[in-house]
């Protein structure tokens, strides 16, 4: 190797002398430590990779060489038409079996595929359903006929609606439909932001009457990490509002019976899967409330932290940026932990919009400014100069959701993402899936694909996705020795997952 670059530079150094000398041509080995030095910068571009690494990682690139020159290109495509496209993809199988560490930005409301709550939850017993006059169901587990209420005058026991349905097939899937933004014709049927979100929001309060059913929300939460654990993914924090459960007799729980039945699950999970490290919640509440619902939140989150150190990670804000009040309307509210000499570490969402210069797109700064500890989404921080300055000062990495941002109609051809700035300067950063239900994804390896193939291009190699994997443990919430053991784990199952593929 050596030896072939001395003799490499002895040939050419001198014609290129002379080349320079008469035509201006720049040289060439300069040239080639600008462009190393250029790739160094990108994530990952620093981590020396181990001789089986590189043979993996001349594999991949050779894949990814393939994929790019194909037509269709899956990136360019809105995932929706993409998704069989990346099925097929040997890249994308690769990613599957890569440990991925942790997902960091899921959604409790849309964890699990809607599949397995049509096919699984509807068919158990006690299931009412009603259709809404605004063409949206809702669900309800009752032992008696439930009452009318507002937005739903008659309720209909499933079992009995299916006994007079014949294609049930079909009605399983319009029922697919009404929990997930899924559709052959994204663009025909989602034409703006708008009619995005208001169909999104639809989704998760349809969504809501069967999650909400506390023996539900056990086998939901459960089912959750079965689907995380078979991507490869270790570890999990779910931003969650702990809304509160009900019995078939209409008893209701508050969030700590919500946080305990959690931390019963995640252990039951860990005692079936000893590879499994584990899983922690961000509360999170809508930023539709007032100033004086979220102070109450914030302060009971507080307490929430001290009683269960373990479980509570923090605190984020979550809805539509857009249409949804700036983290700035809440700072009252925000400042209690600090005026208080209080624990509660933020993890907002912030940057996920495209209307720049507007008051919301401010809420990167304002984020930063109540130190919170990741960024969710900041789609907007390739524009913010100094928000993007501190948060990689502090080390505040964004959560970059690809398949999110195209679906909600912030970027259509992820190969304009704006991350790809962010990931060819190496700003901190981790792959998560935001609602992997509503996309029709499970796991991360759909948004590691589209990360790794459209937004990192053919300059982002293996390198770059051992970093983003390890980010993934660096900037969870858990301590420090924690992280350690996770690290641990992790490198054991990274090192077989090399040994099998190069
Ligand atoms: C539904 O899921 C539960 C576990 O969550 C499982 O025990 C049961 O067998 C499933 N039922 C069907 C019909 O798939
Ligand atoms: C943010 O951190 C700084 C430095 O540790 C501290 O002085 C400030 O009070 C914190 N602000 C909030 C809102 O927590
Ligand atoms: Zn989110």
């Amino acid at each position: 190797m050596v030896k072939s670059l001395c003799l490499a530079l002895l040939t050419f150094v001198p014609l290129l002398w002379f080349l320079r000398e008469s035509d201006g041509m720049p040289d060439p080995t300069r040239r080639d430590l600008l462009m190393r030095e250029e790739v160094s910068r990108q994530t990952g571009g620093l981590l020396t990779l181990t001789p089986a690494e590189q043979k993996l990682d001349a594999y991949l690139h050779r894949l990814k060489e393939q994929e790019m020159a194909a037509t269709p290109f899956p990136p360019a495509l809105h995932f929706f038409k993409a998704k069989p496209f990346i099925e097929r993809s040997s890249i994308y199988k690769l990613l599957q079996k890569m440990p991925k560490g942790a997902a960091l930005h899921i959604h409790s409301s849309s964890l699990v595929s809607a599949e397995w709550l049509v096919k699984n939850v509807t068919y158990r017993p006690h299931c009412y359903i009603c259709f809404t006059w605004d063409n949206s169901v809702r669900f309800l587990f009752s032992n008696r006929q439930p009452f009318p209420r507002w937005d739903c005058f008659y309720w209909q026991l499933l079992e009995s609606l299916r006994a007079r349905i014949e294609d049930n097939a079909a009605f399983d899937n319009s029922l697919i439909q009404h929990l997930t933004l899924f559709t052959e014709d994204p663009d025909g049927e989602y034409p703006n932001q708008d009619v995005v979100w208001e169909k999104f929001e639809k989704a998760f309060i349809a969504t809501a009457g069967l999650v909400a059913h506390a023996p539900i929300l056990r086998d939901y939460i459960y089912q959750g990490l079965e689907e995380l654990h078979k991507d490869n993914v270790m570890y999990l924090e779910l931003r969650s509002g702990l809304s509160r459960t009900y019995e078939l007799d209409g008893t209701i729980h508050d969030k700590i019976w919500t946080l305990k039945m959690f931390q019963e699950v995640t252990s039951k999970f860990k005692q079936n899967h000893p590879d499994f490290f584990g899983a922690r919640i961000i509360i999170s509440v809508h930023r539709a409330l007032g100033v004086y619902e979220v102070k109450a939140a914030v302060t009971e989150a507080i307490q929430l932290k001290k009683d269960f150190p373990d479980v509570v990670a923090g605190f984020d804000l979550v809805g539509r940026e857009n249409s949804g009040r700036t983290l700035w309307y809440f700072r009252e509210a925000l400042s209690l932990p600090a005026e208080l000499g209080a624990s509660l570490p933020y993890f907002f969402h912030a940057g996920e919009t495209d209307d720049e210069g507007t008051d919301v797109d401010q809420n990167l700064l304002d984020a930063l400014l109540f130190n919170t500890s990741r960024i969710g989404h900041g789609y907007a921080l390739a524009h913010h100069p100094l928000a993007k300055e501190i948060s990689r000062k502090r080390n505040v990495a964004v959560e970059l959701c690809p398949i999110s941002n195209q679906v909600l109609k912030l970027v259509s051809d992820l190969r304009n993402h704006p991350a790809a700035m962010l990931m060819s300067e190496g700003h901190p950063m981790v792959i998560s899936s935001d609602d992997p239900s509503m996309f029709g994804t499970t796991g991360l390896s759909f948004d590691f694909y589209e990360a790794f193939v459209g937004i990192g291009g053919l300059k982002a190699n293996l390198g770059t996705l051992k970093e983003l994997v390890v980010n993934s443990i660096r900037y969870s919430s858990l301590p420090d020795e924690l992280k350690d053991r996770a690290f641990t784990m992790w490198q054991t199952k990274w090192d077989s997952f090399i040994s099998a593929n190069s």
